[in-house]
C-alpha cells in the first residue's frame, strides 16, 4: 500500500522538480527522538556528483549542499559519505519528506520520508483484582471479574498485547490478546498466573513491558469444625480447628468463650492448654479467617464438658453364671477413660481383663463380663468410673449373686407372684407421679387380679419373644393416655416393668433360670428409665 503511493508522489515530485529526469524509488527512514539519523541519497554507491539535501514542505527548503561555498542552514545538518543527510538530535518536527539532488551528466533527484519514532516509554497497566498482597502482588477471588487495561504512549500509538503465562505450564502459551483491554467474568485456579502487557512502537521495534503476577484465590467452602482432644501422653489439652479446601491456608484465631481472651492466633488452627486452663463448660471459639473468604470470618465453638454417667443401679448373676455390667458415658468433651472399680477409694486397683473379667469398650460406653459368679467373691458393689481433663463421675451397680432356682418351686411362686402383683401395683399407685402416670395408674387402679395376670404373663412373653407382643402393649397403654406426648408413655411404661422386675428379681427365689433372660432383656429396656425416681 505505501510503496505504491509512494511511488506516486514520487513520481508527482519528479515531474513538479525536473521536469521528467530520471529519479530513484523514495526510501523511508526512522529516526527516533532525541536520537541521530541518515538520509541515504538514493542507493547508489559510485562516485557522486554536487549533492544538494531540501527538505521538502509546501515548497522546497534549502538544507545543504557539498558544494563547500553554501553553508548549512542548521549544525544539526551534516554530509556523510556518499551525499548522504545526517541528522542528529531529532525532533518530532523533523520528520517529514527531504529530497536530494545530484548534479552530474544529468541532474538527479531522490525522495527520502522520514519517520521520527517516539516511545513507549513506560505503561501504565490497571487490573481490577480484588486486592494486593503486602508485597505488592495482586489477588483475585475465584469466580470474580477481573478487568485488564494497559495504556501505554508512543508515536506512532503502539500495539498493545497481553501475554498469559500460567503457573502450571513452564513455556508460554500467550493467548496473544492484542487488544488494550479485556475483561476475564470468571477467574478459576488455571487463570491465575502472570500477565504480561507489551507496547511495541512498530517504526522503531521499541518495546516495553510490564508483568504482573495475579494470583487466585478461594475461601473454604464449608464451615470450620472444631474439636478438643487431649494430646498423647500428657495432661494437655489440643484444641483444632480445621477449615479445609481454601486457598491460601486460612488463618484461626482460638478465643475462651465468653470474654473473648485470646489463646491463640495461627495458620495451624491448632492450640494446647493445659489443665489449669480448663474447667467444666468452658467453651473456646475458633474463629477462621481467609483473606478472600466473609468478612467477619467463619468460626465453630468447642464445649469441655466432664462425662456423665448411665448404668443400671442393680444387677442379679446365678452362681455359676455370667452378668453383664454396662455403663454408657455421654457428653464427655474431650473423651473420657472408663473404668471399672470394686472400691472407689482405690482407683489404682481398676478391674483388669482377665478370665474372670471380660471388658469391652465401645466408643463412649463399656460393659464388663463376670464369668462365672461366686457370691463370696463378686457379690456386691462395682463401680463405672469415667475421667476426663475436667471431671471424674462414677456410678455404682449393686450386683448380687443368687443360688440357681429349684424349678419345683415354680407353682409356689406363681402363687406368691400373683400376691406380690397385686402389692406392687398398689405400692405403684402410691408411688408413681400423678403427673406423668396418672391415667396409666387409673386404668391399673381399675383392673382386678385377672388383669394383672395378663400383665405378668404379656411380659414374659413380650421379653422372650418379638417385639409385636410389646407393640401391642404400648397400644394399651396408648389408648388410655392418647393425650399424652409419646416419650413419657413409655417411660411410664417401662418404669413400670422395671418395678415389676425389680421386685421379682428381689423374690423370685423358686423361679427357674429362664426368668434370667427375662431379667437381662427388662434391663436393656431399662437403660434409660434410671434417671426416673428409682
Ligand atoms: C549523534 O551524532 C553526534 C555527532 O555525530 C554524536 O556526537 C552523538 O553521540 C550522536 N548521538 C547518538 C545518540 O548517537
Ligand atoms: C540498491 O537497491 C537494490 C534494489 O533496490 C539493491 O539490490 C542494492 O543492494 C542496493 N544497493 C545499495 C548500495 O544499497
Ligand atoms: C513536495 O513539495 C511540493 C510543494 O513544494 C508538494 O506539492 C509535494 O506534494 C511535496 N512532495 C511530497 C512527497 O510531499
Ligand atoms: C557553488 O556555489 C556557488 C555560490 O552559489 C556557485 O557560484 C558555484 O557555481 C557553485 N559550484 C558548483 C560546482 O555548482
Ligand atoms: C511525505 O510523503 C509521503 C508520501 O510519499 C506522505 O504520505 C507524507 O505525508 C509526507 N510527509 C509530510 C510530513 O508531508
Ligand atoms: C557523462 O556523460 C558522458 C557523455 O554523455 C559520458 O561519457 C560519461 O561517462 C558520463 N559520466 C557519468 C559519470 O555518467
Ligand atoms: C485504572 O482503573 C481505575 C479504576 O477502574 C481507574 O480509575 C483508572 O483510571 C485506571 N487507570 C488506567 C491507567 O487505566
Ligand atoms: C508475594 O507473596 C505471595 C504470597 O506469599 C507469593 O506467592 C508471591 O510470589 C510474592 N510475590 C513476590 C513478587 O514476592
Ligand atoms: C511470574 O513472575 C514472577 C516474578 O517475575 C516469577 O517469580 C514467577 O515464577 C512467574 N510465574 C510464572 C508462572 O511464570
Ligand atoms: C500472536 O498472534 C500473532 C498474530 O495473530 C501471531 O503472529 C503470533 O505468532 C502469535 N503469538 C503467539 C505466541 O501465539
Ligand atoms: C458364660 O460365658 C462363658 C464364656 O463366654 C461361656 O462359655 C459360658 O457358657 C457362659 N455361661 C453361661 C451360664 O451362660
Ligand atoms: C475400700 O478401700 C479402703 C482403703 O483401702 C478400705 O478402707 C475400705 O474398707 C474399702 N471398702 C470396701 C467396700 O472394700
Amino acid at each position: 500500500m505505501a510503496a505504491g503511493w509512494e511511488l506516486r508522489a514520487l513520481l508527482c515530485l519528479g515531474a513538479l522538480l525536473t521536469g521528467g529526469v530520471s529519479a530513484d524509488l523514495g526510501a523511508v527512514a526512522v529516526g527516533e527522538l532525541h536520537e541521530n539519523v541518515t538520509l541515504h541519497c538514493g542507493n547508489v554507491s559510485r562516485p557522486r556528483g554536487l549533492v544538494t539535501w531540501y527538505r521538502n514542505d509546501s515548497e522546497p527548503v534549502f538544507l545543504l549542499s557539498s558544494n563547500a561555498s553554501l553553508l548549512p542552514t542548521a549544525p544539526r545538518f551534516s554530509l556523510e559519505d556518499a551525499g548522504a543527510l545526517h541528522i542528529q538530535a531529532l525532533s518530532l518536527e523533523d520528520e517529514g519528506n527531504y529530497t536530494c539532488q545530484e548534479v552530474l551528466n544529468e541532474t538527479r533527484w531522490f525522495l527520502v520520508w522520514l519517520r521520527v519514532a517516539s516511545g513507549p516509554d513506560q505503561i501504565q497497566v490497571n487490573i481490577s483484582a480484588s486486592g494486593a498482597l503486602p508485597n505488592g502482588t495482586l489477588y483475585a477471588a475465584r469466580g470474580s471479574q477481573v478487568d485488564f487495561s494497559c495504556g501505554s504512549t508512543a508515536q506512532p500509538p503502539p500495539r498493545v498485547e497481553w501475554w498469559f503465562q500460567a503457573q502450571s505450564r513452564p513455556e508460554s502459551f500467550g493467548s496473544n490478546l492484542t487488544v488494550s483491554s479485556f475483561t476475564l467474568i470468571l477467574m478459576s485456579q488455571n487463570l491465575q498466573g502472570n500477565y504480561t502487557c507489551s507496547a511495541r512502537n512498530v517504526l522503531s521495534g521499541r518495546q516495553r513491558k510490564v508483568t504482573t503476577e495475579l494470583l487466585v484465590y478461594w475461601p473454604p467452602p464449608s464451615a470450620p469444625q472444631c474439636s478438643a482432644e487431649v494430646s498423647s501422653g500428657s495432661a494437655a489439652l489440643k484444641l483444632t480447628c480445621r477449615w479445609d479446601g481454601g486457598y491460601p491456608d486460612p488463618n484461626f484465631l482460638w478465643t475462651e468463650e465468653p470474654g473473648g481472651m485470646i489463646v491463640g492466633n495461627s495458620e495451624l488452627g491448632t492450640e494446647t492448654l493445659n489443665q489449669s486452663q480448663l474447667s467444666d463448660g468452658k467453651k473456646f471459639k475458633c474463629v477462621g479467617s481467609h483473606i478472600v473468604g466473609p468478612e467477619p470470618g467463619a468460626s465453630c465453638v468447642v464445649q469441655i464438658l466432664s462425662p456423665l454417667l448411665a448404668s443400671h443401679p442393680m444387677k442379679t448373676c446365678f452362681v455359676g453364671g455370667n452378668v453383664t455390667l454396662t455403663c454408657q458415658v455421654s457428653g464427655a468433651n474431650p473423651p473420657a477413660t472408663i473404668q471399672w472399680l470394686r472400691n472407689l477409694t482405690q482407683p489404682e486397683a481398676a478391674i483388669q481383663p482377665s478370665s474372670h473379667y471380660l471388658i469391652t469398650q465401645d466408643n463412649q460406653s463399656s460393659t464388663l463380663t463376670i464369668h462365672n459368679c461366686s457370691q463370696a467373691l463378686d457379690e456386691g458393689f462395682y463401680f463405672c468410673q469415667a475421667k476426663n481433663l475436667v471431671g471424674v463421675r462414677a456410678v455404682d451397680v449393686w450386683l448380687s449373686v443368687k443360688e440357681p432356682l429349684n424349678i419345683g418351686g415354680i407353682v409356689g411362686t406363681i402363687v406368691s407372684l400373683l400376691l406380690l402383683g397385686l402389692a406392687i401395683i398398689s405400692g405403684l399407685m402410691l408411688y408413681y407421679s400423678p403427673v406423668l402416670c396418672w391415667k396409666a395408674g387409673s386404668t391399673f387402679r381399675g383392673q382386678d387380679m385377672g388383669d394383672v395376670m395378663v400383665l405378668v404373663d404379656s411380659e414374659e412373653e413380650e421379653d422372650e419373644e418379638d417385639e409385636e407382643e410389646e407393640e401391642n402393649a404400648i397400644e394399651e397403654v396408648e389408648q388410655e393416655t392418647n393425650e399424652r406426648e409419646e416419650l413419657p408413655k413409655e417411660v411410664c411404661k417401662h418404669g413400670h416393668i422395671h418395678r415389676v422386675t425389680a421386685l421379682v428379681n428381689g423374690n423370685l427365689d423358686h423361679m427357674g433360670n429362664g426368668l434370667q433372660d427375662l431379667q437381662d432383656d427388662n434391663d436393656e429396656q431399662q437403660s434409660y428409665t434410671i434417671q426416673e425416681p428409682v
